[in-house]
């Protein structure tokens, strides 16, 4: 599968024009993001709900109500961590279904998959009547976002044009973080709303998901997709149309000798495994680990539940994720402003040691001050808020898209989808990790969960700082000469495959 991504600096500059086609194209798909991030952040709000707990989980909701019950552990239960967790495990194993898909059938029906998917699993958990059919409903939830997200990136790669590619790849995480604070806002309106709130709130997923299934309708597919599947001449029809312009030959001859290359690569996911590849596949699976473990989704997933364990009312808790959603979105902008000036490497060292800031005064704060009963008082609580918030700026800007950036841009063209792919399941695997284990962990550990996401960003931090190349304003297609190659550590991988071609072409 081949994905033509352009080379800022010296890239071709193939003719083009941004057109309304492709603008709405891309309004379309980032509909995609939106659904995902809506999906991470309405299943807090929606587990802090009485009327959701006493119909699925009522042993939680018996011991919500003992008001001298551990703060910390009211919350731990396996089969509401599992509600949460579910859609990111079947997430993780939809990607590998959807890259297949992708490259088969195109980017297009991968796409209309995603929302069929998305639309049953709504149907299913906004009317579930039992347990069973809600992990269901979250697991078919989890299969479009498996979809959505293998898809939509690659989409918006391929049909913007070239300059605009790299703003682009964040508006994906930009959506995910507005989706995130709309289901917020749902979780604060749907609260008030009994005994079925909590449906509304499910059922709001479908809004997006009808979107993105009558939209990708009128999309089109993309060039590449056409190409490689020996559809040259329709491949050539579409490229005129988005860029909106007649003379495409030359971006047209690209694609093609793209494909071509890529096409001689059988087996992407064995080439992967070559050590030539090590240096974007490990620092790909990484970047994944780490987002995770800054602990993110943590305060992403689990807001509302969080801010009543220090002790806000059930109003005051959603009111404060509503906010949390807010500067994730705001302080996504100042990563796409920044990100190509200040480069990859400033933003992912300068968040390290803010976001590390923000995790210890936390954790101290709940150290010294919330017991296993009672609650914080106004300034403390006040003060956590605050630097919840400080913390989920660091992030936006940083480790958030600088996850999905990095390993978009790091791959050659052979293996780009493929490792984008594992990049991908990697990322729904740690976060099912997350999902799964934090409330476990808030109980275990207490506030020590904060020095535990603190110790992380320091591994973080370091490795960034010693195995983090800046890929700033270098060409996509030399990131090996020009980053891989000089590189004080990773260069051994690189002089070794030389070795391996030369032996190679001797023999
Ligand atoms: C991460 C999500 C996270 C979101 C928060 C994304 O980059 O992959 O796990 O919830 O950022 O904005």
């Amino acid at each position: 599968m081949a994905v033509v991504v352009s080379s800022s600096g010296n890239a071709p500059a193939f003719k083009a024009k941004m057109t309304v086609y492709v603008f709405v194209c891309v309004v379309i798909a980032v509909f995609g993001g939106l659904i995902f991030g809506y999906d991470i952040g309405i299943s807090g709000g929606v587990t802090a709900m009485d009327d959701f707990l006493k119909k699925f989980f009522p042993s939680v909701w018996e011991r919500k109500q003992h008001v001298h019950e551990n703060n910390y552990c009211k919350y731990d239960n396996q089969f509401l961590q599992l509600f949460t967790s579910s859609l990111y495990l079947a997430a993780l194993v939809a990607s590998f279904l959807a890259s297949a898909v992708c490259s088969k059938l195109g980017r297009k029906p991968t796409m209309q998959f995603a929302s069929i998917f998305f639309l049953i699993g709504v149907g299913l958990t906004a009317g579930a009547v039992n347990i069973v059919m809600l992990i269901i409903g979250r697991i078919l939830l989890g299969f479009g976002v498996g979809f959505g997200n293998q898809a939509v990136p690659l989409f918006l790669s391929e049909i913007a044009p070239a300059q605009l590619r790299g703003g682009l790849n964040i508006v994906f995480q930009l959506m995910v973080t507005i989706g995130i604070f709309i289901a917020n806002l749902v979780n604060y309106f749907t609260a008030t709303v009994h005994p079925n709130g909590w449906r509304i709130a499910l059922g709001g997923a479908a809004i997006p998901a009808v979107i993105l299934l009558f939209g990708s309708l009128i999309i089109c597919e993309t060039p590449t997709s056409l190409i490689e599947r020996n559809k040259n001449e329709e491949g050539k029809e579409a490229l005129r149309k988005i860029r909106g312009v007649d003379d495409i030959n030359e971006e047209y001859e690209s694609i093609v000798s793209a494909c071509e290359i890529a096409s001689q690569v059988k087996d992407p996911y064995r080439k992967l495994l070559k050590p030539a590849s090590r240096p974007p596949f490990i620092i790909g699976m990484l970047l994944q680990l780490f987002q995770q473990f800054t602990g993110i989704n943590a305060i992403m997933f689990y807001a509302p539940v969080l801010f009543q364990t220090v002790g806000f009312g059930s109003d005051a808790a959603l009111l404060s994720a509503v906010i949390t959603g807010v500067i994730n979105v705001l302080s996504t902008f100042v990563g796409i402003y920044l990100v190509d000036r200040t480069g990859r490497r400033f933003l992912l060292l300068q968040s390290s040691v803010h976001m590390l800031i923000c995790q210890l005064i936390i954790g101290i704060i709940l150290a010294k001050d919330l017991g296993t009963t009672g609650t914080l008082g106004k300034p403390q609580a006040l003060v956590v808020v605050i630097f919840v918030c400080v913390y989920v700026m660091g992030f936006a800007w940083s480790w958030g898209p600088l996850g999905w950036l990095i390993p978009s841009e790091t791959f050659p063209l052979e293996t780009r989808t493929a490792g984008f792919a594992v990049a991908v399941s990697c990322n729904m695997f740690f976060t099912f990790v997350i999902a799964q284990a934090f409330l476990s962990m808030l109980c275990g550990m207490r506030s020590g969960i904060f020095f535990f996401f603190s110790a992380w960003i320091i591994v973080m931090g370091l490795f960034a700082m010693f195995f983090i190349p800046e890929t700033k304003g270098v060409p996509i297609d030399e990131m090996r000469e020009r980053v891989w190659k000089p590189h004080w550590f990773w260069k051994r991988y690189m002089l070794a495959e030389d070795d391996h071609q030369d032996v190679e072409k001797r023999t």
